[in-house]
């Protein structure tokens, strides 16, 4: 199948047509108020082992299973209350959360693992697709596996355009980078798995906080999908610290600030903020990071954020996105 992905305007008419190709087994770009998702019907293997193709996606590495409610949700997932104090508090939005699966949920979607990530997304575009649906739709980032998530249609039309029918426009994500992902299968011990918009302060499980980054790689693979080199673009990224200066930027490589600097020194000097708002850094990170990735820069140096909120989030990925070497 050879396809040039339409980016299709959230009208009625459009939700149809896209809501039409996932129940014929397609799988389709859709936005979120955190990253764009590749969306397949999870309950159909053949559709979710199309999401593990287009995506190059090795098929140890489980998906986030998206519901339109609560109440969909607990068909597929055993919920405990921990899991539905926070679900009161936090969905629909940006926390996905790892429960004991039912058996309506293929093996393929969780890897062959007796859990299963769920969240009820916020975004009204995404919801209102689920909404016509009766399946939920599993849903990774939409990249290619290993590459910065994408924040606008566009990006996901860059790089997978070629192997889906159509992404639905839903604008800039509005947090800019992937859930939070709770492991509360042991209520008593609620693990973040991965740190996102909904922070450790937010949830109030700091002690608990098992971020990602602190893992190596051979334990992330019973967390499967944390490696260490993931959202990384091409260019090399080198960080450093939050409120100092890149230590060698040369000629050809580009800083990026959390904020607008007082003096600007040369033109290859970026901000993510104006003032250093951590909810900006971090929705403008992955556009800002895509579009110099698409120029010839030799090196993008970042400075860290602030390590608070989604500030946390933001160093994981960053750190992420430096481990690659070249
Ligand atoms: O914001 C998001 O979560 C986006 C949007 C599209 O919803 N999705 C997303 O999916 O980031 P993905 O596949 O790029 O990342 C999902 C992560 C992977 O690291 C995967 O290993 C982990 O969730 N995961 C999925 N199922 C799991 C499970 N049962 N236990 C532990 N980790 C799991
Ligand atoms: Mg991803």
């Amino acid at each position: 199948m050879s396809f040039q992905a339409e980016i299709l305007a959230p009208s009625e008419a459009n939700l149809e047509r896209v809501a039409d190709y996932l129940r014929g087994g397609q799988v389709v770009g859709v936005p979120t108020e955190t990253v764009y998702g590749l969306a397949g019907n999870a309950l159909d293997e053949a559709a979710v082992r199309k999401i593990f193709e287009v995506k190059g996606r090795p098929l140890i590495d489980p998906l986030i299973v998206h519901f339109s409610s609560l109440q969909a949700a607990t068909k597929h997932a055993i919920f405990n209350d921990r899991a539905l104090e926070l679900v009161e508090r936090f969905w629909p939005g940006a926390l996905t959360l790892v429960l004991a699966k039912k058996p309506s949920i293929p093996d393929l979607v969780t890897a062959g693992m007796p859990s299963v990530a769920i969240r009820v997304p916020g975004h009204p575009v995404f919801h209102s697709l689920l909404e016509k649906l009766d399946f939920p739709l599993a849903a990774p980032s939409a990249n290619p596996f290993g590459y910065v998530s994408p924040t606008l249609a566009e990006h996901v039309q860059a790089t997978l355009g070629e192997r889906i029918p159509a992404i639905l426009d839903g604008g800039a994500c509005q947090h800019g980078v992937e859930s939070t992902i709770v492991d509360l299968r042991d209520p008593d011990t609620p693990k973040i798995l991965r740190p996102g918009p909904i922070s450790a302060e937010a949830l109030g499980i700091l002690s608990a906080t098992i971020t990602s980054s602190a893992k190596d790689d051979a334990s992330a693979q019973s967390a499967p999908g944390m490696l260490t080199q993931h959202y990384s673009p091409r260019t090399p990224i080198t960080l450093f610290n939050h409120g100092s200066q890149p230590r060698d930027s040369a000629e050809n490589e580009a800083v990026i600030f959390n904020a607008k600097p007082e003096t600007i020194i040369g033109s290859d000097v970026f901000w993510l903020s104006e003032n250093g708002d951590l909810n900006e850094i971090a929705h403008n990170l992955f556009m800002l990071i895509q579009k110099l990735d698409a120029g010839s820069y030799a090196r993008i140096h970042v400075e860290r954020a602030a390590a608070y909120e989604i500030g946390v989030a933001v160093n994981d990925r960053l750190t992420r996105a430096a481990a690659k070497r070249l």
